[in-house]
């Protein structure tokens, strides 16, 4: 039994999968396009909407620091990211990496968890964006009905009509074909870079140089009652639970994490992409570059604008203009966001898909989602399935939990990358890697220490609701995955004639 849960599939044979025309995704994106995609995926509710709360509640005006560890973390992690992607250019990400290095049942958790990730992280993110909607909305004059506004921070039962709206149009534009979103994506990622970079720009005018005193806040004791609430790691280890001070930085890193997610789905377009050997790596290690460099100077510059206590949670970088009396530069900015969380959505959404569609070409989920529409050449069947499920989600569920919970999914992912990186250098030496990892077992290894400290960082609760998730994927694996795994049935008619 346990050798058929760790059966691995040949990366050969994930290559030449793809090639089944009734299975086969156009191969049409370029490095650049794969740039312009991850920088469209990457900046987004992280650093437009969670730089404000993380500053506010745990690090102040060091959550530049937080995003340098965070950074860091999504850097070791790309490494790996990027030796897979090259060597196995095949949709579905992590999944597909660790079908061919760890086994099945490796993959199917790591499927599973990539769900969970692109699924929640597409809702918090159309949540985000109704949020900056409403407040341009405000700014006109014009008020949604609360039951149908956002749900961040609201008690009554709604339904955040515009961020279910938002999720169904993006479903049809993915159905529509590749091409058409990624060009309506680089348009919008101008946009986008342009806001930041009038942050940026504009804001370092109004910086005042008390608002960084101090620059690491002393550590602060929290309420009694919240301890679920509490980074994990102060639970291990008795701690009292606390917010700021160094520690402060780390529960902050955690959190900010999300604003990174994105370059790892950049690895997920590989089977779209015309030349992946070459044009994976430069693709996911620029967009991260870029990205970094990016938070780290709007996170200086907006604690420099408003003392970290005043920040607001909602819209932080418009409000700490509007704060500063300039209410235009704070329109504009939020027009940006707005508009920039389009791309991030469609994205993510678009990961999403490409991982279910792999996993059921491999039918550990039933083969009818693997079918690409005859005329667009797009896995419509399980576009427009997720589309409406995350559709509901985003309409019933509030933002920053949810955060968390999508950040422990996907760097759990990044813990299985980093290992699978080490295990196929063994099991496969002989496969040609267009990018390797400099430094093999050393990097992996970091990437894994980095990424599972940022996850003992996080609340306790979100471990409880991760594994939640992860027990009913065992449960649908062998219900349903193990049986009918394409892989398994092959060996299985192989078995009889090889006796
Ligand atoms: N990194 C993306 C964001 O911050 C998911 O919204």
């Amino acid at each position: 039994m346990s050798s058929t849960l760790f059966r691995t599939k040949k990366v050969e044979q994930s290559i030449l999968d793809t090639e089944e025309p009734e299975h086969a995704l156009k191969k049409s994106l370029s490095a650049l396009d794969l740039t312009v995609f991850g920088v469209g995926v990457i900046i987004g509710t992280g650093i437009f909407v969670l730089t404000g709360t993380v500053a506010k509640n745990n690090a102040g005006p060091a959550v530049a620091l937080a995003f340098v560890a965070a950074g860091v973390a999504c850097a070791l992690a790309a490494l790996c990211y990027a030796e897979f992607a090259s060597t196995v250019p095949v949709a579905g990400s992590a999944y597909t990496f660790s079908y061919a290095s760890l086994g099945e049942l490796p993959a199917w958790i790591i499927g599973w968890d990539l769900v969970l990730e692109f699924a929640l992280g597409t809702a918090v993110v159309a949540v985000g964006w109704s949020g900056y909607i409403q407040s341009l909305m405000d700014n006109a004059g014009w008020e949604m009905p609360a039951a149908l506004g956002s749900r961040e921070g609201a008690d009554a039962f709604g339904f955040d009509i515009l961020a279910a709206a938002l999720v169904l149009v993006l479903t049809g534009i993915l159905v529509l074909g590749m091409k058409l979103s990624a060009r309506i994506t680089s348009l919008v990622v101008a946009i986008k870079v342009t806001v930041v970079l009038v942050v940026i720009i504009a804001g370092a005018f109004f910086i005042k140089g008390d608002n960084y005193d101090p620059f690491i806040p002393k550590e602060k004791a929290v309420e009694a009652g919240e301890s679920l609430q509490a980074p994990l790691i102060q639970l291990m280890f008795g701690w009292a639970p606390s917010n700021f001070g160094v520690m402060g930085i780390f529960t902050a890193a955690s959190v900010v994490f999300f604003a990174f997610i994105g370059f790892d789905v950049v690895a997920t377009a590989a089977e779209e992409t015309r030349n992946p050997q070459r044009d994976m790596p430069r693709g996911i290690l620029g967009s991260l570059l870029i990205c970094t460099t990016l938070y780290v100077l709007v996170s200086i510059v907006v604690t420099g604008m408003q003392h970290y206590s005043q920040l607001s949670v909602d819209a932080p970088l418009a409000d700490a203009f509007k704060a500063t009396g300039h209410p235009w530069f704070a329109g504009f900015i939020s027009f940006g966001a707005a508009v920039g969380l389009t791309t991030v959505c469609m994205i993510l959404l678009l990961g999403q898909t490409r991982v279910f569609f792999a996993m059921s070409r491999d039918g550990l989920l039933p083969r009818f989602f693997s079918r690409v529409h005859p005329r667009f050449k797009t896995p419509h069947r399980p576009t427009i399935l997720l589309g409406v499920v995350i559709a509901i989600l985003a309409g019933f569920t509030p933002l920053t939990e949810l955060a968390a919970l999508v950040n422990i999914g996907t760097l759990f992912a990044f813990v299985v990358v980093a290992i699978g990186v080490i295990i196929l250098r063994r099991t496969r030496p002989d496969l040609h890697r267009a990018f390797r990892t400099p430094w093999v077992p050393v990097i992996p290894i970091l990437s894994v220490c980095a990424s599972l400290w940022l996850m003992i960082n996080l609340p306790a609760e979100t471990w409880v609701r991760f594994g939640i998730w992860m027990a009913a994927g065992f449960v649908l694996y062998f219900l349903y995955g193990r049986g009918h795994s394409r892989l398994g049935k092959e060996e299985q008619t192989r078995a009889p004639e090889q006796a």
